[in-house]
């Protein structure tokens, strides 16, 4: 994921710019480069690696100046060198650092090459430098020159521009990827996240989606979309939002699962354009790939593991291709067979379980090629793996896993998206099913808001010994993961069935200390999952139902249910696993566990 820093201010702005790089460094990155401007000149160092081979490289290259922008790149367009790396410049006076990925830039391309333009790096953004550096020629102004071109632009961006003849002027903008404003005294700053100006502000303004901003040192002017010049509110920024600090809850884990909203619009977040998947978000060579993959092989552990189940739910429906879904720790010592065509898709919160990075190098070779979904970039899974998706979701401090989850759930729709477009999911289906993934962030908040209910629910389990879980379907998955959560942190015994195998052998356990937590959402298998409520509630078992609007389940006795608001069958397998790690917590706190670090277990097991 790139990263934005930029500043406009009276003093020197490399060392800003430098420190809000290093705060950008958890992100993932390839590259990092600085442009600032003095004395009517830019200068620029870029380096491959590490933002320390930048600072290296500006100890002996000192870019003096009061105006300057710099980033660090994740490639998607052309590979990781010192070309490609940002900011790019049109001519000598003109510098653009850019996120996200714009779609149309070929065509772009080719229009400017035809009107004498030449391109010295591979990257979809040098196309922006020259088309500001057009309309600034034909004699706009650097802001009028932005509203310009960003009308060309399909595809999503955050975009800082400075130029040689603006030198108190830093011009931003924004569509569908994050970009903040630091308000300063005497001084303002740009970047893709405020935790990279923390040093310098705490005072911050959000851009909305076509935004465009002019920034001096003691001026922010912000017009909208349609060019009506807006006052967009100065916020103070919240100490533990997102960060590895509990702020005000009392664990990690609870602030975790409220952090979940957040999350949501995060891991879309510059990934998705005008309602349709940009699917260069999985890197430079994933078109190549997408287009050879006949199957897909998953591989996971753990919670990671679950998530991967119900990718093979909407793969297989969705793509109409085979998806194979195995724990880790079993694929990587058994001989498998492997159809050709097979994309190894890894889950990991951590990229660094032992078992599923032994899977990943022992299978590289035999498989087209390998996508891991991981939550820390720079992580070895991350590294070996061909392309990856990174689900974004912060920091997870607690060890049961909560926000990493619902995000590998986001990011397994936007991989079954990109492949389900080669085997015939319609441009319509493709953003219908966006449209309902952009719910989720308001959606989680109502989830959220039926805390108090499964709070006092958790009572009825603090004494129990055994619990079982029922789900059909995608909620099946959702099933393993509510009993997975409530046996990681309260060590209840816990096991979760697919509801139709309950008379195979589980029913065998259902009596009057049985509690069993069934997910029962509205959608087709529901009659089908009434009949095996029924089996329960004739032996005597207790249900805990969270039910969708089917009205027919009541709370009665021996049934306690839990209503949750009307949601898009799409959405289920991530808006029920909510409440399901909300009664798991709960529970633990009743029964007085380490609810952050339960015994035995560990967050990262790197061992086998
Ligand atoms: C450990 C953690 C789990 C996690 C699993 C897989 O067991 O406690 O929360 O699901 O590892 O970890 P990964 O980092 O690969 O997702």
């Amino acid at each position: 994921m790139c990263g934005i820093v930029g500043a406009v201010a009276a003093r020197q702005v490399s060392g800003i710019l430098l420190e809000g790089l290093r705060r950008l460094e958890y992100r993932g990155y390839d590259s990092a480069g600085m442009a600032v401007i003095d004395q009517g000149q830019i200068g620029r160092v870029r380096r491959v690696g590490k933002v320390q081979s930048l600072a290296e490289a500006l100890a002996k290259h000192p870019l003096t100046g009061t105006l300057g922008i710099a980033h660090t790149r994740w490639a998607t367009h052309g590979v990781p060198n010192e070309v490609n790396a940002h900011p790019h410049m049109s001519g000598e006076r003109l510098a653009v650092v850019h996120n996200g990925i714009i779609e149309n830039f070929e065509s772009l391309r080719d229009e400017l090459i035809g009107a004498g333009y030449t391109f010295s790096s591979e990257t979809d953004t040098e196309v922006v430098a020259h088309l500001l550096d057009r309309e600034v020629s034909a004699g706009k102004s650097l802001r009028e020159a932005m509203r310009a071109v960003i009308q060309y632009l399909e595809g999503a961006f955050a975009l800082g521009v400075v130029h040689a003849d603006y030198p108190d002027q830093l011009v931003t903008a924004r569509k569908g990827s994050p970009l903040v404003i630091g308000v300063g005294i005497g001084e303002h700053f740009i970047a893709s996240d405020q935790l990279a100006l923390l040093p310098v502000t705490d005072r911050f303004m959000f851009l909305e989606d076509g935004d465009i901003a002019c920034l001096t040192p003691d001026s922010v002017e912000v017009e909208d979309g349609s060019g009506q010049s807006v006052d967009r509110a100065v916020t103070r920024f919240e100490h533990g939002a997102g960060s590895a600090e509990k702020g005000a809850f009392k664990h990690f884990m609870l602030k975790e699962i409220y952090e979940q909203p957040a999350v949501m619009a995060s891991v879309m977040e510059g990934r998705i354009s005008d309602g349709h998947l940009l699917e260069q978000a999985f890197g430079v060579e994933a078109k190549a790939l997408f287009d050879r993959v006949r199957q897909v092989q998953i591989v996971a552990c753990g919670t990671s593991y679950h998530a991967g189940m119900i990718a093979k739910y909407w793969i297989e429906e969705l793509v109409g291709i085979p998806c194979m879904v195995e724990v880790a720790s079993e694929f990587r010592y058994r001989p498998v067979v492997l159809p050709e065509g097979t994309l190894f898709l890894t889950l990991s919160q951590s990229g660094e379980t032992a078992d599923t990075l032994a899977a990943l190098r022992e299978i590289r070779s035999r498989v087209i090629g390998t996508l891991a979904i991981c939550n820390v970039p720079g992580s070895s899974l991350v590294r070996e793996s061909d392309l990856a998706l990174m689900t974004n979701a912060g920091p997870e401090i607690g060890v049961a896993s909560t926000k990493a989850f619902t995000s590998q759930l986001v990011a397994l729709m936007l991989t079954t998206l990109a492949l389900g477009r080669r085997f015939g999911l319609s441009d319509t289906r493709e953003r219908e099913i966006l449209a309902a993934f952009a719910q989720l962030p308001a959606l989680l908040e109502r989830l959220l808001a039926l805390d108090p209910e499964i709070e006092q629910m958790a009572a009825q389990f603090a004494e129990k010994h055994n619990a079982l879980f029922l789900g059909r379907g995608t909620l099946f998955p959702v099933a393993l993961e509510g009993a997975l959560k409530l046996k990681e942190i309260s060590y209840i015994h816990a096991e979760a069935y697919p509801a139709g195998e309950l008379k195979h052998g589980p029913l065998a356990l259902v009596d009057k200390d049985m509690p069993v937590v069934t997910v029962a959402p509205t959608n087709a298998m529901l009659e089908k999952l009434k009949a095996n409520m029924q089996e329960v509630r004739a032996r005597g078992g207790e249900l805990f139902v969270f039910a969708g609007q089917d009205q027919s389940l009541r709370d009665e006795p021996g049934i306690n249910l839990i209503r949750l608001p009307s949601i898009p069958i799409i959405l289920e397998p991530i808006a029920y696993t909510l409440p399901l790690q909300l009664l798991s917590y709960h529970v633990a706190v009743l029964k007085g566990t380490d609810v952050d670090q339960p015994r035995n277990l560990a967050k990262s097991v790197t061992v086998e």
